[in-house]
């Protein structure tokens, strides 16, 4: 995964600013970060980022990098930027090169030296080994054509004013300023300094300096490509924590205000774009969402919605979207991506957009890869979402799906979410009294029948990544056939019970009849337990939206009990750009 920044500038930038850039990319990975100037100077470190580390130096031209491991461990010799044996070239590099062994194999028959376990390293070996017979840009194409895998990568070399940069898969943009133009993984790492934004399409290279680019085609030969620049719109500020402690509250507080904002912006300014994708459904035979972790769940939740009025709709987890066989001309995939730049959606869509199928898709980062792929997206309007865990987006996605829903004809009262949502707040001290009892826990079970069991999945999911407890989301008539067998004395087990729903009152019987530890989420009165909580509504929208909330506060507080790292969890990053 990570994150990628680099700078070409006429006058000297100072390598803190450049890690200012890099700070905001932090949602990419977390493990280590690097930065290297053309004068050689090359710094390294463990963990967060944090400017202060590095040594303050100017530099006309610059790269740093933020890293998610995933060849070789949190080491400072696996951190970017990674150099050729002579120190002359170096490297940061987004994405995987999967073919890299090989490469290894083949440098070190040759002489070279490698410092890390990284698959990274291989490049500027490769580039130290060729450019001493060949001009860069015949390497560049061999390089292309040698390589497997996903790269969006930087490489600068000594004394030599440029920036050179690929992208096969991974995403990277430039952005081009007033004497100075800056490469990135994304355009927020420079939203205040221009507006002015190239998107790199596949297999490009482009040659940058401080006032001028030059891209090209990999066609295998490279072709010089002229490129438009686009005005960005900037429409999401960028957020603070405020007065909260962490963004993770902040955003779960923020929910009213999002939704708010959502609704708003579906019945006005977005009017049109869903008019469209009303459109493209109805001339459709079928809906196949496709979808990871969170955007997962609140898919499931849209096949509810749309099957409840008599849309075919399916969904698939995008890494699995190979083993999915049902797209045809008449099929409508609409992707759901809070960031816009998952890789196993971006590789799904891919497949099929060569095939010519339509492409939709539901995003909460204008400008993000899938937006710019789909036929017609609807922004989710969350406002930009800094923990790691999805909250306000995930709520987003799941009123989005209703609403698209209700345009078909599904019932519910769009306009008194937000304050529903307050009265979940409302029952804060109860749940932070409950996440004392909680923290204590091995294994927490969630259940839930029909429309409300992905809310159990989605509550699991927040459990294990921010309160480190395992978890598992499961259908309430599931549980006899097998997973009953963990049940024992005090094992919690959040029960969701809608009103209408006996079945779940039944599979919460059989788990307290062995001991299990009974929290429901109801709004049934009749069900009477210590630890209960009451969600007021009549409507099934209002009862997922409503104890997903309770487990979001019920995680965080369970979370904060423990002082567990609530905004970056270990092993984990807001955007999983790898396969
Ligand atoms: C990561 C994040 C999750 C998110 C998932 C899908 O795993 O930690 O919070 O749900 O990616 O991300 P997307 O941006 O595609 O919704």
């Amino acid at each position: 995964m990570c994150g990628i920044v680099g700078i070409a500038s006429r006058n000297k930038v100072s390598s803190r600013e450049v890690i200012e850039m890099l700070k905001r990319l932090e949602y990419r990975g977390y493990d280590s970060f690097g930065y290297a100037n053309i004068e050689g100077t090359c710094e390294k470190f463990i963990g967060r980022i944090d400017g202060k580390k590095i040594t303050d130096i100017g530099s006309k031209v610059s790269i740093c990098h933020t890293r998610w491991s995933t060849h070789g461990g949190v080491t400072k010799a696996n951190s970017h930027p990674h150099n050729d044996c002579s120190g002359n070239i170096f490297v940061i590099h987004n994405g995987i090169i999967e073919n890299y062994l090989q490469i290894k194999e083949d440098m070190i028959k040759k002489g070279h030296r490698f410092k890390s376990q990284t698959d990274t390293e291989i490049i500027a070996h490769y580039f130290e080994e060729y450019i001493k017979s060949l001009p860069i840009e015949k390497v560049v194409e061999t390089f292309f054509k040698e390589a497997k895998g996903e790269f969006a990568i930087l490489l600068i070399i000594k004394d030599d004013n440029k920036i050179y940069a690929f992208k096969r898969g991974s995403p990277l943009v430039l952005g081009v300023g007033k004497g100075k133009n800056i490469l990135a993984s994304d355009i927020y790492a420079f939203s205040n300094i221009t507006d002015d934004v190239i998107f790199f399409n596949e297999d490009e290279f482009a040659i940058v300096e401080d006032s001028n680019y030059t891209f090209y085609k990999i066609d295998p030969k490279l072709k010089p490509v002229k490129k438009d620049v686009v005005k960005i719109q900037w429409a999401q500020k960028e957020e603070t924590k405020e007065e909260y402690d962490h963004y993770m509250i902040k955003e779960i507080k923020e929910q009213p205000e999002a939704v708010k904002r959502l609704l708003t912006s579906l019945q006005y300014e977005q009017k049109n774009n869903l008019d469209s994708l009303k459109k493209m459904i109805k001339t459709s035979k079928r809906v196949v969402f496709i979808a990871a972790g969170s955007s997962y769940h609140a898919s499931l939740l849209g096949v509810s919605f749309l099957n409840k009025v008599g849309i075919e709709t399916h969904t698939s987890i995008a890494s699995e979207f190979k083993t999915f066989n049902l797209i045809d001309d008449n099929t409508l995939v609409i992707a759901i991506s809070q960031s816009g730049e998952t890789m196993d959606v971006i590789e799904a869509l891919r497949g099929i957009k060569q095939k010519g199928v339509k492409i939709a898709s539901l995003v909460n980062v204008p400008y993000s890869t899938i937006q710019r792929m789909s036929n017609v997206s609807i922004n989710i309007q969350a406002g930009q979402e800094r923990c790691v865990a999805a909250t306000k987006t995930f709520t987003n996605q799941v009123l989005t799906l209703a609403y698209l829903a209700h345009l078909f004809g599904y019932e519910f009262n769009v306009n008194n979410i937000p304050e529903k949502i307050e009265s979940i707040f409302d029952q804060e001290d109860h749940i932070k009294k409950l996440a004392k009892k909680l923290k204590y826990k091995k294994d927490i079970y969630i259940i839930g029948r029909g429309y409300v069991y992905p809310i159990a999945r989605e509550i699991a999911l927040k459990l294990k990544e921010i309160a480190y407890i395992h978890a598992e989301g499961m259908m309430g008539g599931e549980l006899k056939h097998g997973t009953l067998a963990l049940i024992e004395d005090g094992v919690p087990v959040i029960s969701l019970i809608p009103k209408e729903d006996r079945s779940i009152i039944s599979n919460t019987k059989e788990v307290e009849a062995r001991g299990g530890y009974i929290i429901p989420i109801t709004n049934n009165p009749e069900i009477n337990y210590p630890d209960k909580f009451i969600v007021k509504t009549d409507y099934e929208l209002h009862f997922c939206i409503m104890s997903s909330i309770v487990g979001q506060l019920l995680t965080y507080y369970t979370a904060k009990e423990k002082n567990l790292p609530i905004d970056m969890p270990r092993n984990l990053a807001k955007s999983v750009t790898v396969k």
